[in-house]
């Protein structure tokens, strides 16, 4: 299934198998490896402003989380593990497809309260938010003209609610307390007829006719785009990031066939991204624009998902990675351990990126308990360590066995990340530092502690000597951080 592996994807790869078992991994995009620096002084500099934000919420949430499956892909006809149709609906192709899009009928999340996500996310050091508009199935989380497949129509018994729009309350919620406000929207739509024209049965995920031989389907469906778009940069407030999902739409001289899920792409699927865009920037200037996979002008920054680069790259990058096994709701799923997203946030943090983790709010419109916890864990960590987090940038040698390396983007600043050993959690007794290029160090110490450390220089450093000790002391929990100022 996978030709052309690279040591790089396999590694990804692999990652991706250990973080969400083998389906999810066989969904992972290839990162862009191409980056085209935008020239709009807007836009490059709130792009270093979110490149200072290191730490994100991303929700994926829709009428799906009712049955607690995969967003959007099981109405995808593809054979693939992710795609699969199970429950009472699952035997044929069209009557699941039927009860899917019924799921409108029923949607009532009644506990949203988007305020209590605030809260939570604020309290854990996020500093942005990405929320899915509208994933692949279609179905509007805002309140949409271009169609009555969305959340505030009458239809949805969540309608009558004066949170209905829940794109606005979210957008609004978050924009109280400063969070950059990102609006993921899927280019596809499979509940589109210009997408998905029932003229011919859906393939793929990919647009059901050739839209070369029937400009008119395809002319719609690029208005029909236009407008969404248009009412989420006009009637939402301040937006920062607009997060473009579905790589597959995109002109077909952007193929790159040595990725394997673009070699099923058959037609031209212009959109036409410098109208959208023109459009975009003039109601919200410096809008930072991801449209992922898509290397070019639009491609702000590179989104690889669930996995963390193994090195930093030279460009703005942000790892989208799920609290849970899935971007969805899904009852009971399992959450990833506070430590192990901190781990993942000082990774990454060190390699330049930001993270940007999913929680999926169920179909009561609230979050797993469990998403509460890790939250509330990594606020208490974040409170003492966030200092090298944020405003930081990526330091050779950025990390060394356990440990890694961040440098203050304005201040002659480097901070040292001390990961507990995964297993044992043992923290190590002495810690070597290379700082390469710099001589004057002028002080050692450890973020939320009262003893001072031993340091001495070393050959290629510093090293201090009383590392477990000093963390121990001060009853520090999971990576301590050694802050070293210098001239
Ligand atoms: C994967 C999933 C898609 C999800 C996206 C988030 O590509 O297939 O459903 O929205 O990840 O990054």
């Amino acid at each position: 299934m996978h030709k052309n592996i690279t040591p790089f994807k396999l590694i990804a790869l692999l990652s991706a198998f250990l973080l969400n078992g083998f389906w999810a991994a066989a969904q992972v995009h290839d990162i862009s490896k191409k980056y085209h620096k935008p020239t709009d002084a807007a836009v490059l500099k709130k792009l270093d402003q979110w490149q200072d934000l290191k730490f994100g919420l991303f929700m994926h949430w829709g009428t799906y989380s009712q049955w607690g499956v995969v967003e959007s892909w099981s109405i995808c006809p593809e054979d693939e593990g992710w795609t699969q149709r199970k429950g009472p609906y699952g035997a044929t192709y069209n009557g699941y497809v039927k009860a899917y899009e019924n799921l409108q009928t029923t949607f009532n999340p009644a506990k949203f309260d988007p305020d209590k996500w605030v809260k939570a996310a604020e309290h854990a050091g996020m500093k942005y938010v990405v929320f899915t508009t509208k994933h692949h199935d279609g179905f509007a989380m805002f309140d949409t003209k271009q169609s009555d497949y969305k959340i505030t129509d009458a239809k949805t018994p969540f309608s009558t609610n004066p949170k209905a729009n829940v794109t606005k309350e979210i957008f609004s919620a978050f924009k109280k307390k400063d969070f950059m406000i990102g609006a993921y929207f899927s280019k596809p739509d499979w509940h589109s007829k210009d997408y998905w024209w029932p003229y011919f049965p859906p393939k793929d995920r990919n647009v059901n006719y050739d839209p070369a031989k029937h400009p008119e389907n395809w002319n719609k469906f690029k208005d029909f785009t236009y407008n969404q778009i248009q009412e989420l940069m006009t009637g939402y407030g301040p937006v920062d990031i607009l997060w473009l999902d579905g790589g597959w739409v995109r002109p077909k001289a952007t193929i790159d066939t040595a990725v394997e899920w673009q070699r099923t792409i058959q037609f031209d699927q212009d959109i036409d991204m410098p109208k959208i865009v023109g459009m975009a920037r003039k109601n919200q200037p410096g809008l930072i624009v991801v449209d992922r996979t898509v290397p070019g002008e639009f491609e702000n920054y590179t989104t690889p998902e669930q996995e963390v680069p193994e090195k930093p790259l030279s460009y703005p990058w942000e790892s989208c990675i799920t609290m849970g096994n899935s971007w969805s709701y899904v009852p009971g799923d399992h959450y990833k351990s506070a430590h192990d997203i901190i781990g993942l946030l000082v990774k990454i943090v060190s390699r330049g990126g930001n993270l940007l983790m999913n929680i999926g709010p169920g179909p009561d419109g609230d979050w797993d308990p469990e998403a509460y916890k890790r939250l509330d864990a990594i606020g208490n960590w974040i409170t003492i360590n966030g200092e090298g987090i944020y405003n930081s940038r990526a330091v050779a040698p950025y990390g060394n066995g356990n440990v890694y390396y961040t440098k203050s983007k304005d201040k002659q600043i480097v901070y040292i990340y001390v990961l507990a050993n995964d297993k044992t959690k043992a923290i190590p007794a002495e810690v070597n530092i290379d700082l390469p290029g710099i001589n004057g160090v002028k002080k050692v110490t450890l973020l939320g502690a009262k003893q001072s450390l031993k340091w001495k220089k070393s050959a290629t450093g510093i090293t201090v000597a009383n590392y477990a000790t000093a963390y121990n002391k001060a009853g520090l929990l999971e990576a301590g951080c050694i802050k070293i100022e210098y001239k």
